[in-house]
């Protein structure tokens, strides 16, 4: 159990369905956006940061045992905000860290780092990335950050590569890319438990039928998701438009980000 646990992002998606289930990791979490958030659990403190301020980042890294970084932007959006929120975010995050006892991070990362795989290729977490967006360059930079924060200074962190955290798939793709909120949760406190983590990249996926990815160099840490998007699979398929085999979102893992405009 972790005695201070900081979770970046706390208003978002993501961030408000994980809250409940960190009672079971930490004593006290301090809860961090640039949204404000009022309603408190008697464990939780709400601390607001811009992420592109250095200092306000430092401030409130300060004294917390653990980080989950789900802060910033979660889909295509123009350069500059992308730079302020994941580039600019990322390295003020990690370098907080390494200036304050370098608590373990988990890492938000995203299945738009390699979204310009195709699907019928299954990738392991030492490929390549390609990004199918400017949001995607961004998470490998985040990856590429806790890859050079852990060689250099031991500071630790799991990047995760999410592919679709929502409380149930919504389309087609998501039969393969859905994770659980349970499952991430459980995911987090492993990575938090486990003697030592490096910096290892993982993919974030439920036990789903059909899956474009291995996790077996994540083995290690002895996540066995317990949820599945099998569950769902009648209601996504009957209530989804026929797909085009041919189509680029239908080939590529990145589904409809690979024919996003490039917002330049
Ligand atoms: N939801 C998914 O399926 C999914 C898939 C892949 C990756 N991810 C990643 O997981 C994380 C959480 O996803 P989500 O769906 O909850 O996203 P979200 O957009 O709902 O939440 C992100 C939060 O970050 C905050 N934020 C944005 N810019 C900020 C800044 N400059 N400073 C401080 N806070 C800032 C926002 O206010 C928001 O509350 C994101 O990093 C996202 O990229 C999510």
């Amino acid at each position: 159990m972790l005695r201070t646990l900081l979770l970046t992002g706390a208003a978002g998606g993501i961030g408000k369905a994980l809250r409940p289930l960190l009672k079971d990791i930490a004593e006290t979490v301090v809860l961090s956006d640039i949204e404000d958030i009022t309603e408190l659990a008697a464990h939780e403190r709400f601390h607001a940061c811009e992420l592109s301020d250095a200092a306000a980042v430092r401030t409130l890294v300060e004294g917390v045992d653990g980080i989950i970084h789900l802060g910033g932007i979660s889909v295509e959006r123009p350069f500059e905000l992308i730079l302020r929120g994941n580039i600019v975010g990322a390295y003020n995050l990690f370098e907080a860290a390494r200036n304050t006892g370098r608590p373990r991070i988990i890492f938000a990362s995203s299945n738009h780092v390699i979204g310009y795989y195709r699907r019928d290729q299954n990738l392991d977490n030492a490929v390549i990335p390609r990004p199918d967006t400017l949001y995607g360059v961004s998470k490998a930079f985040g990856e590429n950050v806790a890859s050079y924060y852990a060689d250099k200074f031991g500071q630790e962190c799991l990047s995760v590569r999410i592919g679709s955290c929502l409380p149930e798939p919504a389309n087609p793709r998501m039969l393969a890319t859905w994770l659980a909120v349970e499952d991430f949760a459980e995911l987090c406190a492993r990575a938090f438990a486990a003697p030592r983590i490096g910096h290892t990249i993982v993919y974030g996926m439920s036990a789903n039928d059909e899956t474009w990815w291995d996790n077996r160099n994540a083995a290690f840490l002895g996540w066995q998701p317990k949820h599945t998007s099998a569950k769902w699979r009648a209601k996504v398929l009957a209530a989804a438009p026929p797909e085009d085999p041919d189509s680029r979102e239908v080939i590529f893992q990145g589904g409809g980000f690979v024919n996003l405009d490039h917002p330049g």
